[in-house]
Formats: structure tokens, sequence, C-alpha cells
């Protein structure tokens, strides 16, 4: 009877058993999260997004805070690893007073329908044990940001982005982290190779930001690097972020005292570029290293100069910057703040400005300035720099792609005042944010923007008058 069921109606059969599936799953769920049965959840529970909309899953589990370990205790071993991380702008996710403010700001708007997404990435532990929300207090273990429980106790991917992944603190009531090796043996914790680890993967279930309700692409930093030539020579994100510094490519040694040797034992201080929020939290060795990498991320160099200036004639000068470090845009992530410009200076022997543009005003880089950012914009096209919520459109994206470069013109006038010879400078810097952003947010005077100068170019260029001599 059945068989001939399925035979003359396959479908009319899969159709009952995906319904008795979801009937079985919602009575599970009602066994086990009694107490959470909303409407919602349900929707979200059968959808497979116990926190929607973020897209995290914890294997049908229900995740409490005895069960992930205080990064404190994995430093009595893994003692330069917890340093590192302790240092790190991951760290700092959750405490990150920028980020804070934007979640009360973001919750207040949309009546808490974005606290999951929001709180998700920051606080991975703190949004799947519930002890995170958008108006705190939240318990310790969600302070950690994203701390060493929120990486090895991730034991699957179930996509990229949005929080893709999925949260398995312990198994057979002992803990278990998951890693990079075969081999590892612990009396502390249970071991398991994870594959998922050892990729860019990883990284791509939180370094990609998809609006989750209009799907606007907010941050794409793995899928830059996933389009690059990086992914195609196999270098993971891992490679740069997980080294001492830029260029060092091994780290030999010990993970713990009685850990086995390893040629590279990966770090976990994940410089990149935020060293204002370092500098914010004292973390003064770690800015310094997100300095380096900003130095080594980029080069700029002069395309086209005159030999001779003569007074009273338009000059024209080019300059190329390439991206020639980082393995995804530059700059990439956090749209509404990142920005990478050129400050372009001409200076007399007097030392007097003939012409400038670039110059940080009113915490804003000057208007013409030429300068490598993604712009949001809202339903009606405005500018979006603050109420990311809001964000339904990419107006614009001047970053530079991996191994790419960007070309800038400028062009000015030396009038009859100037003495040669004429001194040309071009700066290119990097904010993690405009000030005028992080006053609004904060405040005047809370938290002053580190800018970075990442590289520079300059030449001395005759008067044309000068030379004739
Ligand atoms: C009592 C010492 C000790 C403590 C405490 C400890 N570990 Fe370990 N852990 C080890 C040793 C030893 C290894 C093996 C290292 C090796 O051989 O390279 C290891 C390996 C690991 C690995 C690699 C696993 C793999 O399969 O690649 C991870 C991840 C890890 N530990 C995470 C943690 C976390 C997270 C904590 C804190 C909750 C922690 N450890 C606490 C001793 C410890
Ligand atoms: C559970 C989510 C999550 C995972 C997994 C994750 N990150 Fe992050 N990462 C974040 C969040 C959230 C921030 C931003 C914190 C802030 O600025 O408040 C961040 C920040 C960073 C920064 C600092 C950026 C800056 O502005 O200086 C780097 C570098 C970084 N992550 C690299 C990585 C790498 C490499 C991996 C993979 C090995 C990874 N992340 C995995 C959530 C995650
Ligand atoms: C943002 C995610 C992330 C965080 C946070 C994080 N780790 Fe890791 N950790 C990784 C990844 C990814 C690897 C493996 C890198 C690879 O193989 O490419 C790793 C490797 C390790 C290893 C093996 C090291 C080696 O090279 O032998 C240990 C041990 C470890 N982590 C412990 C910790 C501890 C302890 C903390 C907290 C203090 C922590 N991790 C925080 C992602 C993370
Ligand atoms: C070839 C080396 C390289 C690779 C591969 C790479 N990065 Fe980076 N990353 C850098 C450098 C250099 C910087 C600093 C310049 C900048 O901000 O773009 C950086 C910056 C960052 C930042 C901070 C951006 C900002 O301004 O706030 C984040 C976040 C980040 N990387 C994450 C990742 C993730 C995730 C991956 C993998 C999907 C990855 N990186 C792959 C070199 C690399
Ligand atoms: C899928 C993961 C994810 C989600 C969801 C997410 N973020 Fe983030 N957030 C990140 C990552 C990764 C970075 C770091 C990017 C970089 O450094 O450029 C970041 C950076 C930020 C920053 C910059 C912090 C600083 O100090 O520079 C703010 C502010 C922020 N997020 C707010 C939010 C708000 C508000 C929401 C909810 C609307 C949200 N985030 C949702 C992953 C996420």
């Amino acid at each position: 009877m059945i068989r001939s069921i399925v035979l003359r109606r396959p479908l009319l059969f899969i159709l009952a058993t995906f319904g008795l599936l979801i009937l079985v799953n919602l009575l599970c769920t009602a066994v086990f999260f009694p107490s959470q049965l909303s409407a919602k959840t349900q929707q979200s529970v059968q959808d497979g997004m116990p926190f929607f909309p973020f897209r995290a899953s914890t294997d049908n589990r229900k995740l409490e805070g005895h069960m992930f370990q205080d990064p404190k205790a994995c430093g009595a071993c893994h003692k330069d690893i917890y340093k590192e991380w302790e240092g790190s702008v991951m760290a700092n996710a959750w405490q990150d007073p920028i980020y804070r403010e934007l979640l009360k700001r973001t919750s207040e708007a949309t009546g808490g329908a974005m606290d999951n997404f929001c709180i998700g990435c920051h606080s991975p532990i703190g949004l799947t044990t519930g002890t995170a929300t958008a108006r705190g207090p939240e318990a310790k273990i969600a302070e950690d940001g994203v701390g060493c429980e929120s990486c090895h106790n991730i034991s699957a991917s179930t996509g990229v982005g949005n929080g893709s992944f999925v949260l398995t603190p312990q198994k057979n009531g002992r803990p278990l982290k998951f890693g990079p090796h075969k081999d590892a043996e612990s009396t502390f914790h249970d071991s398991a190779y994870s594959d998922l680890h050892t990729k860019s993967e990883i990284c791509g279930t939180c370094h990609n930001v998809t609006h989750p309700f209009n799907q606007l692409r907010i941050e794409e930093t793995y899928d830059e690097w996933r389009d690059s030539p990086y992914n195609a020579k196999g270098i993971q994100c891992q490679d740069c972020h997980m080294t001492p510094g830029p260029g060092v490519t091994g780290n030999p040694g010990k993970a713990a005292p009685t850990g086995k040797e390893r040629d590279h034992v990966f770090s976990h201080s994940f410089s990149s570029a935020n060293s204002t929020l370092l500098d914010h939290f004292g973390k003064k060795e770690m800015s310094e290293r997100a300095r380096d990498m900003l130095r080594s991320a980029a080069t700029i160099e002069f395309l086209e100069s005159p030999s001779r200036i003569r007074s009273g004639e338009t000059v024209k000068v080019s300059l190329r910057v390439n991206n020639t470090g980082a393995g995804h845009k530059l700059p990439t992530g956090f749209p509404e703040g990142r920005e990478v410009w050129v400050d372009f200076k001409v200076v007399d022997s007097d030392g007097r400005e003939v012409y400038r543009l670039g110059a940080v005003r009113d915490g804003h880089t000057e208007k013409g300035t030429k300068s490598f950012k993604a712009i949001l914009g809202n339903s009606k096209g405005e500018v979006v720099d603050i109420n990311v919520w809001e964000a339904e459109r990419l107006l614009s994206d001047t970053r530079i792609l991996p191994y790419g470069h960007a070309d800038v013109e400028y062009a000015f006038t030396a009038d009859d005042r100037v003495r040669g010879p004429l001194r040309i400078q071009a700066d290119l810097y990097y904010w993690a944010f405009p000030q005028h952003i992080v006053d609004e947010l904060l405040g005047k005077g809370a938290m002053t923007v580190d800018i970075v100068r990442m590289g520079s170019v300059s030449k001395e260029i005759p008067l044309a008058s000068t030379s004739s001599r």
C-alpha cells in the first residue's frame, strides 16, 4: 500500500514525511525549550534558525553558561595565545563602546527586531546562552566577545556569513575543543581535528554581514577574499592574521608546555587595522601591531609629475595607490567607518602651502579628497553613516581590490609668489572611523581616532625660472 503511494505519488509522500518531521521537531522543541515557544520561535526553529534572524545554531541543544570555560583557564597552559587574544579587537568585540552605542540605537529604532543579529557575532556565547542583551547588564561569559570558546566550540558551518556557525560546547559531558591538529593531546580537554579551522571559511561565518531584512551586503571581507588571487593561491585569512606580524610566516614552538613541538604556532592577536580601539583599551603593543599591518598593506608612487614648474601654469600630478598586502579590499570590513585616503600637499621653499587636498576638517576628510571607501545609502538614496539598520543600497565603492590599484590625479597652479623648489608630498592615511562619527556616537572628547600613515612619497621640483638661470 505504502509502496504504491510511493511509486505513484512520490511528491505527496515526500510532503507527508516532511510535514511529520517538522511536527516531531516542534514537539521535541516544546519539550526542550518550553518557555520559548512563541509563534516567532516556532517559525524560526522550523527554519533551523533558533536565533532568528542570526544564523547560528547549536545542534538542537539548549546552551548554558556552565558549558563554556573562562578564557583565563585556557591561559594557564596556552599562555602566549591567551595574552595575544586578550589584546585583540575580537576579545573586545562586546566591550567596544562604539559597537555598544550603535547596538543600543539599532535596538531602539527597530523595536528589538535586530538584537539577536547584532549580538550574535560580537558575543556568540552571550547570544546563545541568552546572557547578553542590547541594554545589558550581561553575565561575565558574555563579556569576552569573540573568545576562545566562541571559535573552538564551532563544530561546523552551515554556510557563509551572518553567523552561520554551529556552536557545540562539550561532548559526553567533557570539554571538547576543535582545532587544527590531528594529534593534539591534553588532559584538560578532548581535542578534535577540524578542517574548517584551517580555512578562511571559519572566519567567513562572521566576516560577511548581510542586512537580515533587505539582504544588502554590508560587510563582505570573506567574499572579497574568495574572489581574489589569494584564494586561488591557497592563502587563507589565518596566513596573514595569525602570524606574529606582517611577512612573518613561521612561529615555531609549543602551544602549551606539555604540547608537541610545532613548526608554526598560530598567533592570536589577529592584528589588522583598528588601532583606535586598541589604544582606547590601553593595548599599546597591539595597536602598534595594527599600525605595522596597515603599513604593510599598500604602497603609493608617482605616475606622472613635471620636471619643472612654471608659475601661473596648471600643473598635473598623478599617483598610484597599490593594494599590495591586504587579502581583500583596502579597506575592508565595517563600511560606515573605514576610510583610506591621500593627503596631497605642495609646499614652497619658505614652507608656504601652495596647494592641499586631503586634510581633515571638522572630523571629516575635506570635500573632494581622493578617498577609498564604501558609502551606504537608505531607500531615498541619502547617505547612511550611522543608522546602519536603514541601509538599503551601496551608493559608491572606491575601495581597492586585492593586488589592485587606484590612480588619483591632482591639478594646481603655483602663483607668482612661490619660491622654488616646490615640494610635493602625498601621504596615504587610514582611520577606522571619521572623528565626527565617533563624536556623534560617544560625545566629543570620549575617543580620539588614531590617524595612521600607511605610506608616503615626496619629490622636489624646481621652478622653471630658477633652473634657467
Ligand atoms: C592543562 C593545560 C591546558 C589547558 C588549561 C587548556 N589546554 Fe588546550 N591544549 C593543551 C595541550 C597540551 C594541547 C596540545 C597542544 C599540541 O600538541 O600542540 C592543547 C590543544 C588545544 C587546541 C588544539 C586542538 C586541536 O585538535 O588542534 C585547542 C583549540 C585548545 N587546546 C583550546 C583550549 C581552550 C579553548 C582552553 C580553555 C577553555 C584550553 N585549551 C585549555 C593543554 C591545555
Ligand atoms: C564569531 C564571529 C567571528 C569569527 C568566527 C571571526 N571573527 Fe573576526 N571579528 C568578529 C567581530 C564581531 C569583530 C569586530 C569587533 C569590533 O570591532 O567590535 C571581529 C574583528 C576582527 C579583526 C579586527 C579588525 C580590525 O578592525 O582591526 C580581525 C583581524 C579579525 N576579526 C579576523 C578574523 C579571522 C582571521 C578569523 C578566522 C580565523 C575571524 N576573525 C573569525 C567576529 C568574528
Ligand atoms: C576568532 C577565532 C579564534 C579565537 C577567538 C581563538 N582561536 Fe585559537 N585558533 C583559531 C584557529 C582558526 C586556529 C587554527 C589556525 C589554522 O590552523 O589555520 C586556532 C588554533 C589554536 C590552537 C592551536 C595552536 C597551534 O598552532 O598549535 C590553540 C591551542 C588555540 N587556538 C587556543 C586558543 C585559546 C586558548 C584561545 C583564547 C585565549 C583561542 N584559541 C581563541 C581560532 C580562534
Ligand atoms: C594577504 C594577507 C591577508 C589576507 C589573506 C587577509 N587579510 Fe585581512 N588584512 C590584511 C592587512 C594587511 C590588513 C590591514 C589593511 C586593511 O585594513 O585592509 C587587513 C585588515 C583586515 C581587517 C580590518 C579591516 C578594517 O579596516 O577594519 C579585517 C576585519 C580583516 N583583515 C579580516 C580578514 C579576513 C576575515 C580574511 C579572510 C577572509 C582576511 N582578512 C584575509 C591582510 C590580509
Ligand atoms: C555576521 C557577523 C556580524 C553581525 C551580524 C554584526 N556584526 Fe558588527 N562587526 C562584525 C565584524 C566582523 C566587524 C569587524 C569589521 C572590521 O573590523 O572592519 C564588525 C564591526 C562592527 C562595528 C565597528 C566597531 C569598531 O570599533 O570599529 C560596529 C559599530 C558594529 N560592528 C555594529 C554592529 C551592529 C549595530 C550590528 C547589528 C545591526 C552588527 N554589528 C552586526 C560582525 C558582525
